[in-house]
């Protein structure tokens, strides 16, 4: 009993790390769920064939009063190397190509386009017969119940789009389109990560993916194809936003900041974190970001703003958070 009682609490804790947002064994999606089953299965098949073969090795080493004859030696050679091997593989093999195909299939709900930059993901949304998208950044919604298409790119390195919770991963290369559906199955929030190293911040880009009822999603994206409200274009953090020039890079739809060099800002406050999954989208975060941003992010492109005066960085930073 003792051994059981050390590695008890260390299984424990092992099953404790399956839990959580970005787990493929807590499923919120369609093909997280299929991808559990194959880990479940295999898992399990493992365990049989781990113990079958101790079951033998025990059985031919120790010693016995009627050594095994040829026939049989030889009979158990053929059955558990050649036998059970292939029907076993074989069945796994078909198993998980079954699973496969629904990934690959293009959905007919929701079309997204999301692209993969060093170190943050560029996010359209193209509603039916819309003529320009909804642009977005870091942060994925989709509606439940319906399979979204994701239009994978890549804009300088290869990137690999991960969101274990709701799917399963495929990579994002340059010059080259990729897709994968997903299917929501329930609402919530699911974390998301760059899973081809892609440079010196490769971990640290990362994404929240919500998950929303489909009347809650159309709410959320019509609000979303909004551009900034006539109060937050008359603010005071607009005219630093201006006096700064940070519409040399960011795009707020409604204003004269086109920039696409780094993420839309139009609705940055709306968003669960800053600088792709780095931050929590606070003031006080912004303010820091845009002050050192090579502080949270070794190597990003964004040039530091700690020029600026204290005061007006907080206002700038406050004035961002309450775009939403
Ligand atoms: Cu992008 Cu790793």
């Amino acid at each position: 009993a003792a051994p059981v009682r050390r590695v008890a609490p260390l299984a424990l804790i092992l099953l404790a790390a399956c839990d959580g947002p970005q787990s493929a064994l807590s499923p919120g999606g369609e093909d997280a769920i299929q991808l559990g089953w194959l880990f479940w299965v295999m898992l399990a098949g493992s365990v049989v064939l781990w113990l079958f073969i101790n079951g033998l090795f025990f059985l031919v080493t120790r010693r016995h009063p009627h050594p095994m004859s040829r026939k049989l030696a030889e009979g158990t050679i053929v059955a558990g190397g050649i036998g059970l091997p292939l029907v076993v593989l074989t069945s796994l093999l078909a198993y998980g190509l079954s699973i496969m195909p629904h990934q690959r299939e293009p959905g007919d709900g929701l079309r997204l386009r999301v692209t993969g930059e060093e170190w943050w993901w560029r996010v359209e949304y193209w509603p039916e017969g819309a003529t320009e998208p909804v642009v977005s950044a870091n942060e994925v919604r989709l509606p439940v119940g319906q399979r979204s298409d994701l239009e994978l790119h890549a804009a300088d390195v290869i990137h690999s789009f991960w969101l274990p919770g709701i799917a399963g991963k495929t990579d994002m290369i340059p010059g080259r389109v990729n897709h994968i559906s997903m299917e929501p199955v329930e609402a919530g929030t699911f974390r998301g990560q760059c899973a081809e190293f892609c440079g010196l911040s490769h971990a640290l880009m990362a994404f929240q993916a919500v998950t929303m009822e489909p009347a809650d999603f159309d709410g959320w994206l019509a609000a979303e194809a909004e551009g900034i409200s006539e109060n937050a274009r008359q603010a005071e953090g607009h005219a630093i936003f201006q006096e700064q020039g940070c519409g040399a890079c960011h795009a707020l739809r409604g204003t004269e900041a086109r920039g696409e060099v780094g993420p839309d800002l139009t609705h940055v406050g709306g968003r669960g974190t800053l600088a792709a999954g780095v931050l929590p989208m606070t003031a006080e975060a912004l303010a820091d970001w845009i002050a050192h941003p090579e502080a949270f992010k070794p190597g990003v492109e964004m040039p530091g703003y700690n020029h600026m005066d204290e005061a007006e960085l907080l206002t700038l930073a406050t004035w961002l958070e309450g775009l939403k």
